[in-house]
């Protein structure tokens, strides 16, 4: 049996242990070392207008409420019931000043304070200390560009550190002219078949699937490309923390979308603007496609969509996935790249099925007697000499085919898995006490 704890089968890091897409105790370590540990994203400030509006999301398995504070700040609490666990909250979003937990009818205010327990004096007299019993409270949130991130460590580093060098590719979706950008209403959701990991590693690193997987769409959408087509020539940005993104080298993206004639004149003029705002490096020498800040949250930046990959377990994800628009793109743009993007990308998206078919059927054969121990191939690209072609980007440049980032992703995800968390050790004590107890007991 492989190890719950180690991607790699090999010393070489050119094998996957595949039991890491199924097993329930690697599943449950996850959450517990590379959950907790990480900055997960959890909403766009733009879903937040005044105090009190809510949106409900995950971090790892747990259920948070992110809420907007009348300070203009945000609080992230665990969506669950200090008295029986029940989920306080059980919209997606709205505004509210209490959460009335729907049990026994605690009130939770969006401090997460407890606030009022119904016929208080005659259930419980003075014995209940309401101050004890609020609702956990995510210690830290911080923001980046409209990006709500959280996370329950309170010892790593800023988001803007975690974050590091790979704002420099974000800003092209986040800020493409200086005047920024903001989120379309409402959040697509799904459920997919598949771990967590399968989507947030191919977003990460794989543009070599496109190919395969997505050719009957290329072919209908080939009629639309005015003959311009994607080079065979790109790149793969791996960067510290296990990020990684990955594109094209330059080409008519916009030409070729087959979106209105107006769109794709707005685009040309975006494109200037942004050589104008970040530089003509970031305007013109790559056309960026997908990536993923670790753990699992992604990105596609001609669809204008980032998506977080929630786990339901060891084969299963949950799927939430925003469009955050350039904030100057009129009515027009805004309609065109957003059903651009529906169509692709959102839970009906054409390309999105394409994707979930493969992980669909990769889950059914994890977990076999004999495929479980078969280690997969993730060696493309490893020893060869490093992509010079973008001297101005950051990060260790691969070519476009190529695992560099899935290898990197992996390896970020075995230190964390490494280290046993703080709650699980004091768990491991509590246990070897209870049980220390009933021995004595039954001696
Ligand atoms: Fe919430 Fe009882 S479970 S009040
Ligand atoms: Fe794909």
């Amino acid at each position: 049996m492989t190890h719950p704890d180690k991607a790699f089968a090999d010393t070489a890091g050119t094998t996957i242990n595949r039991s890491i897409f199924s097993d329930s105790t690697t599943h449950q370590r996850e959450l517990a070392r590379v959950f907790s540990r990480t900055w997960l994203f959890l909403a766009h400030e733009g879903q937040f207008r005044k105090p009190g509006d809510f949106f409900t999301t995950y971090m790892g398995a747990d259920p948070v409420i992110v809420t907007r504070r009348r300070d203009g700040g945000y609080n992230a609490l665990l969506n669950s019931c200090r008295h029986r666990g029940m989920r306080v909250c059980r919209f997606d979003e709205g505004n509210a000043q209490v959460f009335t937990c729907p049990y026994h009818g605690w009130g939770y205010n969006t401090d997460g304070a407890l606030v009022t327990v119904p016929d208080q004096d005659n259930s419980y007299g003075d014995s209940l200390d309401t101050s004890a019993w609020g609702l956990r409270v995510v210690p830290r949130i911080e923001t980046y560009k409209g990006l709500i991130f959280g996370t329950w460590d309170t010892e790593i580093p800023s988001l803007i550190d975690y974050l590091g060098d790979y704002t420099f590719y974000l800003d092209l979706m986040l800020d493409p002219d200086g005047q920024g950008s903001d989120v379309v209403p409402n959040v697509h959701k799904w459920r997919m078949r598949g771990n967590w990991k399968l989507g947030a590693e191919q977003f990460c690193g794989d543009m070599y699937h496109a190919a395969s997987t997505h050719l009957s769409a290329m072919i209908v959408e080939a009629q639309n490309s005015h003959g311009i087509m994607p080079p065979t020539t790109g790149l793969q940005v791996a960067l510290p923390n296990g990020h990684g993104l990955g594109g094209f080298d330059a080409y008519d993206y916009w030409g070729a979308s087959g979106l209105s004639e107006q769109t794709v004149e707005w685009m040309a003029g975006l494109q200037d603007r942004t050589e104008a705002h970040l530089g003509r490096a970031r305007a013109r020498d790559a056309v960026l496609i997908h990536g993923t800040i670790f753990p699992n949250a992604s990105l596609l930046w001609p669809r204008w969509n980032l998506r977080v990959w929630h786990p339901k377990g060891p084969d299963a994800m949950e799927v939430y996935s925003w469009c955050i628009l350039p904030r100057s793109a009129p009515d027009s743009v805004r309609r065109d790249l957003l059903l651009d993007y529906q169509r692709h990308f959102s839970a009906s998206g054409t390309w999105e099925q394409d994707d979930g078919e493969q992980w669909n059927y990769a889950t059914n054969s994890h977990d076999g007697f004999m495929t479980r121990d078969l280690p997969l191939n993730y060696g493309m690209g490893q020893g060869r000499a490093a992509n010079t072609r973008f001297p101005e980007f950051p990060g260790v440049i691969d070519e476009v085919n190529s695992e560099i980032n899935q290898r990197m992703f992996y390896k970020r995800w075995e230190q964390l898995m490494a280290e046993p968390h703080a709650r699980e050790t004091s768990a491991q004590a509590t246990t070897r006490h209870a049980e220390a107890q009933i021995a004595v007991v039954q001696s």
